[in-house]
């Protein structure tokens, strides 16, 4: 019996660790964060590929270390960076960001992989990014795996398309919301390539008819594109959808909902009668501002969140239990000592900060719309 006492005990000991150790945390967790850092939009860069690489990170103001948090990183158009598509769709204000971490990534030159053209980082160096990205954000902040996502609009909207289309990096996220996707490569004589992790994929996708950068229709000229009913179709025989069903807003704008490998609304489509090459909103975005666009019925941000909602990494951490555990069990290492005092303190503030981040978003929205006259 004596023998046995020590292997019992570590039995005990090690069902008692994966009981109380959440699968989905990250190394992050229990580290502590810059309060400086805390309902603010900051600066990172890290090294990938040779490159220095580098992406906007903006934590909620409730950001409390031993939480673990969803993530959604959202790709900006091109010529842009990060702070450009924050600016647009506003989702690091509160009422979006809460209780989530969002993420804005640079890309090298403006222009994100899958464009034309010889200034395009090469694909596989911005999938390379995406893990590298990724691990920083597991090893400094609390993430939960399982809710990882990506939106973005046009050129962004296409590299996230070939995220989703990448059997290894594309296993990292739960679902996909493109904007008015460039998704150059996949038109009818395009060559590139799609092999998702599962399926289906969770899409909901968004396009104005009136988009003249990239087009609803196709184009076939220096930035070939699909037509996006072409695009759709792709996706509709990858994920197996079936049961399509269409519902017509105030006449301007279709919401498509398919049922894909028996799971209903897995692939979504919002078509906005009249709309440009704008982030879709029920209030004036700046891409709006500068093409002479309006609001419109579809409020992108509201969609895109509940539907982001509805899925995680299912196919993580279920198979590989063992693995996972040995994991988490060193990450449970560092004792989480920070408590919920200076999240509170920081929450106390949060009226006056909430209010400082909108007017320092505006003030530099105004300041690169210039800037953004020209993105694809
Ligand atoms: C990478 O770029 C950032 C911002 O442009 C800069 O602050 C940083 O020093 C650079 N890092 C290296 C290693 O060059
Ligand atoms: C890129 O292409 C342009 C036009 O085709 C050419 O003039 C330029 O030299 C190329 N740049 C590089 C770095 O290859
Ligand atoms: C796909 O097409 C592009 C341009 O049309 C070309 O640069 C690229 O090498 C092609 N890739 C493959 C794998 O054929
Ligand atoms: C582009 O070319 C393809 C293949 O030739 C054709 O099916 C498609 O209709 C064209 N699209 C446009 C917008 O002209
Ligand atoms: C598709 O619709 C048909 C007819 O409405 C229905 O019988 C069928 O169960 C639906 N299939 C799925 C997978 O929802
Ligand atoms: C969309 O384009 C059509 C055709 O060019 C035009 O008649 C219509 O006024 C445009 N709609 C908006 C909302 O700009
Ligand atoms: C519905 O469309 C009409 C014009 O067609 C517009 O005046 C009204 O504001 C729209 N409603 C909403 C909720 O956008």
């Amino acid at each position: 019996m004596t023998r046995l006492l020590p292997i019992i005990l570590a039995t005990i000991a090690l069902i008692a660790s994966t009981v109380v150790a959440d699968d989905d945390r990250t190394p992050g967790c229990g580290k502590d964060v810059s309060s400086a850092a805390i309902g603010k939009t900051q600066k990172v860069s890290i090294t990938s590929s040779g490159n220095n690489r580098t992406f906007m990170v903006h934590l909620p103001q409730d950001y409390d270390s031993d939480e673990d948090y969803p993530v959604i990183l959202g790709f900006h158009g091109a010529p842009g960076v990060g702070l450009h598509f924050e600016a647009d769709t506003m989702f690091s204000m509160p009422r979006w960001g809460n209780g989530k971490i969002f993420v804005y990534p640079d890309a090298l030159g403006g222009v994100w992989a899958g464009m034309p053209g010889n200034m395009t980082t090469p694909l596989e160096k911005d999938l390379e990014f995406m893990s590298d990205l990724l691990n920083y954000l597991r090893n400094n902040y609390c993430v939960d795996n399982e809710k990882i996502y990506a939106t973005g609009i046009s050129n962004g909207g296409g590299f996230l398309n070939r995220i989703a289309c990448d059997p290894t990096v594309g296993r990292n996220f739960a679902a996909f919301a493109p904007d008015a996707g460039a998704f150059t490569g996949f038109q009818p004589n395009g060559n590139a390539t799609c092999n998702p992790y599962k399926t289906p994929i969770p899409i909901i996708s968004f396009h104005g008819t009136n988009d003249t950068t990239i087009s609803y229709y196709g184009r076939n000229d220096s930035i070939p594109t699909p037509s996006i009913p072409y695009w759709l179709q792709g996706w509709v025989e990858r994920n197996k959808c079936t049961n399509m069903t269409e519902e017509t807003y105030n006449k301007t704008a279709t919401h498509y909902s398919w049922t894909c490998d028996g799971v209903e609304g897995a692939f979504q489509h919002y078509k906005v009668e009249g709309m440009g090459h704008v982030w879709p909103s029920t209030e004036e975005t700046f891409s709006q501002l500068i093409s002479g666009g309006q609001p419109t019925v579809v409020n992108a941000n509201q969609l895109i969140l509940d539907f982001f909602g509805r899925w995680e990494v299912e196919d993580r951490g279920v198979s590989g239990g063992g693995e996972t555990t040995a994991a988490t069990t060193t990450t449970a290492g560092p004792t989480p000592t920070e408590t919920g005092g200076p999240a509170g303190t920081t929450a106390a503030g949060g009226g006056s900060a909430a209010g400082r981040v909108e007017v320092g978003m505006w003030s530099f929205g105004v300041a690169v719309l210039v800037g953004l006259m020209a993105w694809v």
